[in-house]
């Protein structure tokens, strides 16, 4: 595949503020038994105070990346340690705190934006909910979290189905014998009612289990839904008596977060999502992202859907509220020129793969993958000698993740492939002092010649 391995990752002496770890996300498709690979082995870290880019084309699973790193939804396998600590051995509480120190924005500020709420809600929105954890849970809301979602799952499993499956068919087969012996016999029985009778008590004995189960399942439902409200009422006069404080509190903090992004709070604070342009809106995100003042933002695609003219206004506040609120970014982008000029350490992904990490001076200059190859000849040049068609453009479709090429997941698009890279994945390692990358024929000073035009042709498919 396009690349595995940790030889990239710094010392955990570095003190990280992000370690991910041979991570795995896969989605089942249906009861197929197929899956879709989105994120194979990926592993990434990030410094306090680094910014580290993620780059590919669309679809390679960076999105996927980021969300997994969220827990929304846990990845499938592999580890993610915030500060140091694994989030997967978090309990819920411990987790919700977590996640107030990681925080994500998203391409598109105005569709992640609740259109109903006001900018003030939207952007306490965060404070809230953690005040609100803060006054604990009721033990029947406590009770309620944990059995549903343990009765769903008892409910989901195939033994239940089966069992209720073969358990009706037998009951109804041994009703219609039974009726149909009672009436051809008129009422005296005979074999045929005899079977039918037998089939309905077997489908029964079956049917016990499920059937405990359903009225288990219902006494408790029907016990909480009676019993919360009941337990609940403290919890919610205590609330009640000191919204006011905690209201005026979040108030003010809502309006120092909307002042550091730039944004009016008196003006903006009773308007509603769709009253803001793009770059506002993502201001305002940026803003909700930061109240709980967090370790870790991870920004997916944050400028793709601005004007340019908006971009590098954005991207200069982010640079600027990483150094004032001491927070690390990771910038993920399909854009590969975007992602230099904010980035302490790119990561190039391919196909739910890392594939080339590196400073970007030294991986713009001197790429070693490919496939980065490919995509910094796809940045256009601002010289009106140079002839953007001389430049490779990134054409052709990714293949389907759900089967990913063996070996290099790279190689049915790439120029360089040869047998081997059919047969081996390649791992990644360390080519100059920080600058790493996955491939079994590495570019060399031979390929820079030329500059980043030199162009590989993506349509150009190899079937070692
Ligand atoms: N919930 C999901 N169910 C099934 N497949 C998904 C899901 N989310 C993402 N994918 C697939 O995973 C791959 C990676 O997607 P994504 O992470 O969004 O890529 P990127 O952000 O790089 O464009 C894609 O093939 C996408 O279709
Ligand atoms: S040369 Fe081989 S290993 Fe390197 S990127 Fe191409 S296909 Fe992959
Ligand atoms: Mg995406």
């Amino acid at each position: 595949m396009a690349g595995s391995g940790i030889a990239h990752l710094r010392d955990v002496s570095d003190d990280p503020v992000l370690r991910v770890e041979h991570m795995v996300v896969e989605f089942p498709i249906g009861n197929t038994g197929a899956k879709v690979h989105a994120v194979s082995d990926v592993s990434i870290d990030l410094l306090p105070g680094e910014t580290m880019g993620i780059v590919g084309e669309s679809g390679c699973g960076k999105s996927t990346t980021g969300k997994a790193i969220m827990r929304v939804p846990p990845p499938t396998s592999g580890r993610v340690m915030l500060n140091g600590i694994d989030m997967a051995s978090l309990d819920a509480e411990e987790l919700r705190d977590a996640r107030g120190r990681l925080q994500m924005i998203f391409q598109d500020p105005i569709s992640s934006l609740n259109p109903r709420r006001t900018i003030a809600e939207i952007v306490s929105e965060p404070l809230t909910i953690r005040w609100l954890e803060g006054f604990g849970r009721t033990l029947p809301a406590r009770l309620w979290e944990d059995f549903v979602p343990m009765m769903m799952s008892w409910w989901k499993q195939r033994l239940i189905g089966l069992s209720v499956r073969i358990g009706l068919v037998a009951f109804f087969v041994g009703m219609f014998g039974f009726v149909l012996g009672t009436v051809t016999s008129h009422g005296d029985g005979n074999a045929l009612s005899a079977i039918g009778t037998i089939l309905m008590i077997g489908s029964l004995i079956v049917m016990a289990p499920t059937a405990v189960l359903v009225l288990v399942t219902s006494a408790i439902w029907l016990v909480l839904v009676v019993a919360m409200p009941f337990f609940a009422l403290p919890r919610w006069l205590k609330i009640r008596s000191q919204r006011a404080a905690f209201q005026a509190d979040a108030d003010e903090r809502v309006r120092k977060v909307l002042d550091d992004v730039g944004v009016d709070a008196e003006t903006a604070m009773p308007k509603h999502p769709h009253e803001f342009s793009g770059g506002q809106a993502q201001r305002i995100s940026i803003a909700r992202a930061l109240i709980l003042e967090p370790k870790v933002i991870i920004c997916d695609e944050p400028v793709s859907a601005l004007d340019v003219s908006v971009q590098a206004q954005v991207l200069n506040l982010l640079e600027d509220l990483k150094d004032r609120y001491g927070i690390s970014l990771v910038f993920i982008a399909h854009d590969l020129a975007v992602v230099k000029n904010v980035s302490d350490r790119v990561s190039v992904m391919y196909l739910g793969k890392v594939c080339e990490v590196g400073h970007p001076d030294e991986l713009y200059a001197r790429p070693r993958h490919p496939y980065t190859q490919v995509l910094l000849s796809a940045i256009p040049v601002p010289d009106p000698l140079v002839d953007p068609r001389s430049a490779a453009a990134i054409s052709g479709e990714l293949p389907s993740p759900i089967a990913p090429p063996s070996g290099c997941r790279f190689r049915t698009r790439c120029p360089r492939a040869q047998e081997l890279c059919a047969e081996l994945e390649p791992i990644i390692e360390q080519h100059q002092t920080g600058h790493f990358a996955a491939c079994h024929f590495p570019l060399d000073e031979s390929d820079w010649r030329g500059g980043s035009k030199t162009g590989l042709d993506l349509n150009a498919v190899h079937q070692p």
